[in-house]
């Protein structure tokens, strides 16, 4: 019998289905070239769900997601939701329940600049020369974003507010675990951010980073301070391999990553539950860019994050590996052959200006 599996498509708002139609097509050439079939499901998330129904998660959505053995998420957001109560807008309404009701603590949010387009990374290209390969893996679903008590109130005439950072030690090891695995894949090298000069949280984090990578005795560790690690980022983005840190600072290291790397439309991103009895996990996977509503509706937008999502929703998820190679593969290979949505574009005598469906035509031509 031949494998079959299950994915909930939410492609949410901007540009989140014009680059999703691409995305889908990949995954059905790949699911008929290597043999398995996907059942998928499209469901309303984000803005598109507010005006629909009146929620940014409608329950039947989670239903869905249930059911499935991923999701593949696009984008939500736009202008048009922004003056919403923030528990209301697309984002948060949105992204932090799935988070938290999957149990998605592991993000994986890979920050490459492709030796090809150095150029189009702010950062001067003389400290980038072969681009970079970091992969940031960020706590999801503890610290600020979810502790308790998390409150506004009056205290003597005074409007006070409190966010509480907390973390349990079994939740900053199961974190660490997965950076060890990640980094025994790669180059062997984490290193875990922290403000263990300041924050309790961050000196057991810490001490507990020593104590997990003993269980990992090629994997070499290092530490740096959060606000340290802005900087070195910026000027030494090619010496890291797997940077490991909790949730807001992951929150913002990763959207710096992603700036350095210059095509914040090319990077993928993985939310990952728990390991299951066979090896795979439960997850959502998305681009890490934005709705991008000033290019929503213009079919120009670049759709690799989005198929690259696909390949990471086959690898972890499905355990369709070798179909995951294969669309990195292909956008490997468009990405060589010279194709560039406006994003990557810099008029070079080696690059063709494609659109959305180009680009993602090529990449189906390649697998
Ligand atoms: C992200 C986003 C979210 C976060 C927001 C939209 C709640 O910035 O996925 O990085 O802070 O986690
Ligand atoms: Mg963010």
């Amino acid at each position: 019998m031949s494998r079959s599996h299950t994915i909930a498509v939410l492609a949410g708002d901007g540009i989140g289905p014009e680059v999703m139609e691409q995305a889908l097509l990949v995954l059905d050439t790949t699911a008929e070239k290597f043999g398995f079939s996907i059942n998928q499901s499209a469901h309303l998330v984000g803005g598109a769900a507010i005006d629909a129904t009146g929620s940014p998660l409608p329950p039947e959505t989670v239903t869905a997601c249930e059911k499935a053995d991923a999701i593949l998420f696009g984008s939500v957001g736009g202008p048009k939701w922004e003056n919403l109560p923030p528990a209301q807008q697309p984002e948060r309404g949105a992204l932090l329940p799935l988070r938290k009701h999957f149990g998605l603590f592991a993000n994986l949010r890979p920050g490459v600049c492709h030796p090809a387009l150095t150029h189009a990374s702010p950062v001067k290209n003389e400290l980038i020369p072969n681009g970079f390969d970091v992969l940031c893996v960020r706590e999801l679903t503890g610290g600020l974003y979810f502790g308790e008590p998390k409150l506004q109130e009056e205290r003597d005439g005074e409007t006070v507010v409190i966010d509480t950072m907390i973390y349990t030690k079994s939740e900053i090891e199961r974190i660490l675990h997965v950076a060890f695995k990640a980094a025994q894949g790669r180059d062997k090298r984490v290193c875990s951010v922290d403000k263990a000069n300041v924050l309790q949280n961050s000196v057991l984090w810490r001490q507990t980073a020593e104590e997990v990578a003993k269980s990992y005795p090629d994997v070499e560790l290092s530490h740096l301070y959060v606000d340290n690690a802005a900087m070195q980022l910026i000027r030494r983005a090619p010496d890291f391999d797997v940077l490991v840190t909790e949730n807001l600072f992951g929150d913002i290291l990763s959207d710096e990553m992603a700036m350095i790397s210059g095509s914040l439309g090319m990077l993928p991103s993985a939310s990952l539950g728990g390991q299951k009895d066979n090896g795979l996990y439960f997850g959502m996977y998305e681009p890490s860019g934005g709705s991008a509503p000033d290019i929503a509706g213009q079919g120009i937008a670049n759709p690799v994050a989005q198929i690259l999502s696909v390949a990471m929703l086959l690898r972890h998820s499905l355990g369709e590996e070798e179909a995951a190679k294969a669309i990195e593969n292909a956008v490997e290979n468009a990405i060589s052959s010279g194709l560039r949505t406006g994003d990557i574009y810099t008029g070079s005598e080696q690059e063709t200006k494609v659109n959305t469906a180009e680009m993602g035509a090529a990449i189906l031509k390649a697998i």
